[in-house]
């Protein structure tokens, strides 16, 4: 979906981050999101996909520069608060709850929240959502498939009414059927209006879904275009679409 606005929900400024004192992952990441906007982010191994995602949600503290979120600064602040103000992140490998049943993983997914009617309300919809989920309700985690662990993931990061949802990898080891459904999910969050940051190795199909993306090489941005532009240039389809 393209933007609906020009509101910035999301922009990094010179962002760096560092590893003990010798990698440094992020070399000065400049990236914007718009809200309403499906941005992707592609890069092969290592490039610091994942790096950047953390350090948006603050799992990794940027060594500097600005994260600013719908205007804020929030590169100084814990992880959970990062959280409560709208960012959700599903991190690669999923790392739902294995011992967890599909329903207490959703549940964890609202702990912060206070409004029970809108807690059931999006519980109901995650359910619509992920059909799947509901019949498997009562069911540990840790016994889903990849593609049922994937969709739980994201589900449990929507039960925490997140503005903005970063996603990655979330094709990752899925067989090509599975990855299809996950990304019509993906379309469809973004339908109802929710704003989606999508980190994949899986570059033609973050560019089918996306409306911008950004190329990340070794810590670096090294191109941004709207993403048939992406898909068409002949850099990207010879490093990353595999022609
Ligand atoms: N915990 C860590 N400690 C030290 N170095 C790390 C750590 N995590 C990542 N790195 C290094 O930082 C760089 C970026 O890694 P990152 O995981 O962000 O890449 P990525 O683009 O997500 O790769 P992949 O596609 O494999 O998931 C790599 O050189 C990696 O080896
Ligand atoms: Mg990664």
């Amino acid at each position: 979906m393209p933007p609906t606005d020009n509101a910035l929900i999301l922009e990094l400024k010179n962002i760096h981050a560092v590893y003990g004192k010798k990698i440094h992952a992020l070399k000065g990441v400049n990236l914007k999101i718009h809200t309403g906007e499906i941005v992707a982010l592609i890069g092969s191994n290592g490039a610091g996909k994942t790096t950047l995602l953390k350090t948006i949600s603050g799992v990794l503290p940027a060594e500097q520069g600005d994260i600013l979120f719908k205007g804020r600064a929030i590169q100084n602040i814990k992880p959970h608060e990062i959280a409560c103000l709208g960012i959700a992140h599903v991190p690669e490998g999923r790392k739902i709850f294995p011992r967890l049943t599909v329903l207490e993983n959703l549940e964890m997914g609202a702990f912060s929240r206070v409004d029970a009617g809108g807690i059931e309300r999006d519980l109901r919809h995650a359910f619509e959502l992920f059909p799947i989920l509901k019949e498997r309700r009562g069911q540990l985690g840790g016994t889903l498939s990849g593609g049922e662990q994937q969709m739980l993931a994201m589900a449990r990061a929507l039960m925490m009414k997140p503005e903005l949802l970063m996603l990655d990898e979330p094709s990752m080891g899925l067989a090509p059927v599975i990855t299809d459904k996950i990304f019509e999910i993906i379309a469809a969050i973004n339908k109802e209006g929710k704003t989606v940051f999508l980190v994949e190795q899986n570059a033609r199909r973050a560019l089918s879904v996306a409306s911008r993306a950004y190329v990340l090489e070794t810590g670096q941005i090294v191109s941004e275009d709207n993403a048939q532009n992406l898909l068409n240039d002949p850099k990207v389809q010879e490093a990353y679409l595999g022609v």
